[in-house]
């Protein structure tokens, strides 16, 4: 069965979609992109998906390309079209069409949307969970905007590729002063001995997950201590446990950071808790 996409006011099959060689996402990374979840056929929290990609394209000065309403339509005409259960659909808004000029086109040009969605394989990544992941950490070395859904991600294809050169799964970014920032892909967590869960503030320096947003409701509930502040890699090393965030991972167990085991080197139950009631504070649409 052939992929279908969706791009600029079309669905077509993905062999045949494409975008012209000016567009400025291709030519500057001049764009932002979204990640949603896709469970039971059903898209998991659109609502904080679309609000954090509009405050993306109002700190880009890109226009929506349509309503909101409109644009909801299509990410769920784009996963029932391609019978996606389980995975993600994945939706790109680019500054549109112009001779190459750094400077922005002409007010008329149209931003350009383009959207896919895929099926992610379930069982691999709950394996992935009862196992855990590997975490190797890099030299923070992106720009300070990273607060911006960018499709601008080389720091980030760089960092994932030194992990898994190194046989890790995930990149942690850590920054001058020492401390970790987030992770490639995904945000950063630790839980310590007296079991409170730990990540850095959204204020700064990351990008603020929606997987992050839902879990912090979910720690609430269960009345589970949320501190958000800094740590460095040598406290998650000491940690009882670790986990990264992010809408295709979920809660995703960290067993080791640069070879160094986590407590005893297993996900721990804290992670695993968040994970299997993970969905509790989901919105699904
Ligand atoms: N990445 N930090 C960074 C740098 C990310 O790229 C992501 C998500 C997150 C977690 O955000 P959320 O919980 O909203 O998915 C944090 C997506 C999944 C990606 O680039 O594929």
């Amino acid at each position: 069965m052939s992929r279908i996409a969706y791009v600029n006011g079309q669905y077509r099959p993905l062999r045949d979609a494409s975008v012209n060689i000016e567009d400025r996402g291709y030519q500057f990374a001049d764009g932002v992109y979204e990640v949603c979840e896709v469970r039971g056929g059903r898209i998991v929290d659109v609502p904080r998906h679309m609000a954090r990609l509009q405050r993306s394209l109002r700190e880009l000065r890109i226009a929506m390309p349509m309503s909101l309403a409109a644009l909801t339509v299509v990410l769920h005409e784009v996963v029932a079209r391609n019978h996606v259960h389980y995975g993600l659909v994945y939706l790109q808004i680019t500054r549109g069409v112009a001779r190459r000029d750094h400077v922005f086109p002409a007010p008329g040009v149209r931003p350009s949307l383009v959207v896919t969605a895929r099926s992610l394989n379930f069982e691999k990544n709950q394996l992935s969970a009862s196992r855990g992941i590997a975490v190797a950490t890099v030299p923070e070395n992106r720009w300070p905007r990273v607060d911006i859904k960018t499709v601008a991600l080389l720091p980030n294809v760089l960092a994932r590729q030194t992990a898994r050169e190194q046989g890790a799964y995930e990149a942690w970014y850590v920054g001058a002063d020492g401390f970790v920032t987030e992770g490639s892909a995904s945000n950063a967590w630790i839980v310590t001995h007296a079991g409170v869960v730990v990540t850095r503030s959204a204020e700064r320096g990351i990008l603020a997950g929606v997987t992050r947003a839902v879990l912090i409701n979910l720690l609430a509930d269960l009345q589970i201590k949320l501190e958000e502040r800094p740590f460095t890699p040598e406290e998650a090393c000491g940690a009882a446990e670790a986990f990264v965030t992010a809408a295709t991972q979920l809660v995703m167990p960290v067993v080791t950071i640069d070879g160094k085991p986590i407590g005893d080197g297993a996900p721990g139950p804290v992670a695993r808790r968040l994970r299997e009631e993970f969905h509790r504070f989901s919105e699904f649409s």
